[in-house]
């Protein structure tokens, strides 16, 4: 058993907190936001994820998992201190690093025993370096620890899963002890372990995220291609997925990526490079394929609905920027309603759990008690989401219950063919239409 300390109650934060108070730990979880924290400690999560609130309550009826807004109660018994503080994207794309300044000079005003600074946020390369620096200069007396690069590589929606059965453990440190050290803390894992230096390990990270954007970017160009060409683009990726080299995984064409992690790392990676003289022709292509894709089913409607969209009443079936989460940043969903709405469209939607979260921000979208409830009447559906739920629904009732039966299919979850037979005006992402109605027929 060890002592933890993690700071940052957010995503990372939070499973990093309970997994390893689940692996035996007695760890301490810190915010400075005290109502996050005093609803936890009554059972209340701030995010929605499968498990995380049992897995919370167990920790905590066992002693090992304790909530705090007070540095020095962290820092009080802590051996090892995970940074898990946002870090929001800045001007220019540039990563905005306050709250790791904060957490780290906080950290510093209180130690009194040597310890182990672990890094878990994504951070720009060389802030470990940083973050040691700030803490040397912080301290009150000088007062041994060693920084160590973690990054997490967990997914929203499965990410207690993904902590505790990772594909490999990353850590960068210059101080081989400490990195040893925090080994062990992750041996439990039983995932390959790859020590290296601190920015290798930063830069792992961004490199990871950004080829999987890569991934997602280059099939949604090849999807809309394959319209062009009268191809199917889901048989293509599983033809392709079969090839080892490649893998089917992050090759699902769509609407495009959001959440809280592509599209601020691969701004991010771009930002480094551009300072350093660097022309990071890839990632822009990866950004630009993007942001256009999200476009896409607006210029479908707009094909369909003989370029006018005013007074048109247009649902989104699911919200949230992929299905099991709640999180709703860079959501394709909401630049796809923005668009709507410029088009003089009425934007209705319908998410399972993330609908108390748009209602906040975006209060002109006309929320649905249920799927049924946000077709009826609609002259358009998107499915924007590729929530389970949405796959089983009573299509003929759907049909029923509109005005016209179009459905844009942004997730390609439903069968081209039966939605055709059945009486439906479906287009999905590339598949077979090159805009004058070949193969599949749209
Ligand atoms: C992503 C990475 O997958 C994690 O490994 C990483 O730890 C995390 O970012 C992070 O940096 O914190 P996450 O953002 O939770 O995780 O979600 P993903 O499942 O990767 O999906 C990201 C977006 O890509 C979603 O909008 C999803 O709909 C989209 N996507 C994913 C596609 O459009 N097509 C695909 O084939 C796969």
């Amino acid at each position: 058993m060890k002592n933890i300390s993690v700071i940052g109650v957010g995503y990372v934060g939070l499973v990093t907190a309970a997994a390893f108070s689940d692996l035996g730990n007695r760890v301490v979880a810190l915010d400075i936001n005290e109502e996050k924290i005093r609803n936890l400690e009554s059972g209340i999560m701030p995010i929605y994820e499968p498990g995380l609130a049992e897995m919370v309550a167990r920790n905590v009826r066992a002693g090992r998992l304790s909530f705090t807004t007070d540095y020095a109660v962290a820092a009080k018994d802590a051996e090892f201190v995970f940074i898990c503080v946002g870090t929001p994207e800045g001007v220019d794309g540039e990563a905005d690093l306050q709250y790791v300044r904060m957490a780290a000079e906080s950290l510093a005003r209180v130690m009194e025993h040597p310890l182990i600074v672990i890094n878990k946020s994504t951070v720009p390369v060389g802030t470990g370096d940083w973050v040691a620096e700030i803490i040397r200069s912080t301290q009150p007396k000088p007062i041994e620890f060693a920084v160590v690069s973690c990054p997490e590589f967990l997914r929203e929606g499965s990410a207690l899963s993904d902590f505790m059965a990772p594909d490999r453990t990353v850590l960068g440190s210059e101080n081989q002890s400490a990195a040893d050290a925090v080994a062990q803390l992750h041996l439990p894992l039983r995932a390959p372990i790859v020590v290296t230096d601190l920015r290798t390990a930063e830069m792992i990270k961004y490199a990871s995220n950004a080829f999987l954007a890569t991934k997602i970017s280059f099939i949604n160009e090849i999807a809309n291609i394959c319209e062009s060409l009268g191809a199917d683009v889901e048989e293509v990726a599983r033809g392709m997925g079969f090839d080892k080299r490649i893998g089917r995984s992050f090759l699902s064409a769509g609407v495009g990526y959001g959440g809280s992690c592509f599209p601020k790392d691969v701004k991010a990676l771009k930002h480094m490079a551009t300072l350093r003289g660097k022309h990071p022709q890839l990632l822009q292509a990866v950004i630009e394929i993007n942001d256009f894709q999200r476009s896409i089913p607006v210029r479908k409607l707009q094909e369909m609905l003989g370029g006018n969209l005013n007074g048109k009443v247009i649902g989104l079936l699911g919200l949230a920027f992929k299905p099991g989460t709640d999180d709703m940043r860079e959501a394709p969903a909401l630049s796809i309603a923005e668009m709507l709405r410029a088009q003089g469209a009425i934007v209705r939607g319908y998410d399972p759990v993330s609908m108390s979260n748009v209602a906040r921000t975006h209060p002109w979208i006309d929320l649905r008690q249920d799927a049924y409830d946000l077709v009826a009447g609609c002259d358009a559906v998107i499915v924007v989401t590729e929530w389970n739920e949405f796959k089983q629904l009573d299509k003929e009732r759907v049909r029923d219950l509109m005005a016209r039966p179009i459905l844009i299919d942004g997730r390609n979850i439903y069968d081209p063919a039966y939605m055709r037979s059945i009486g439906f005006e479906y287009r999905a992402i590339g598949r077979g239409y090159n805009g004058e109605g070949t193969r599949n027929g749209n």
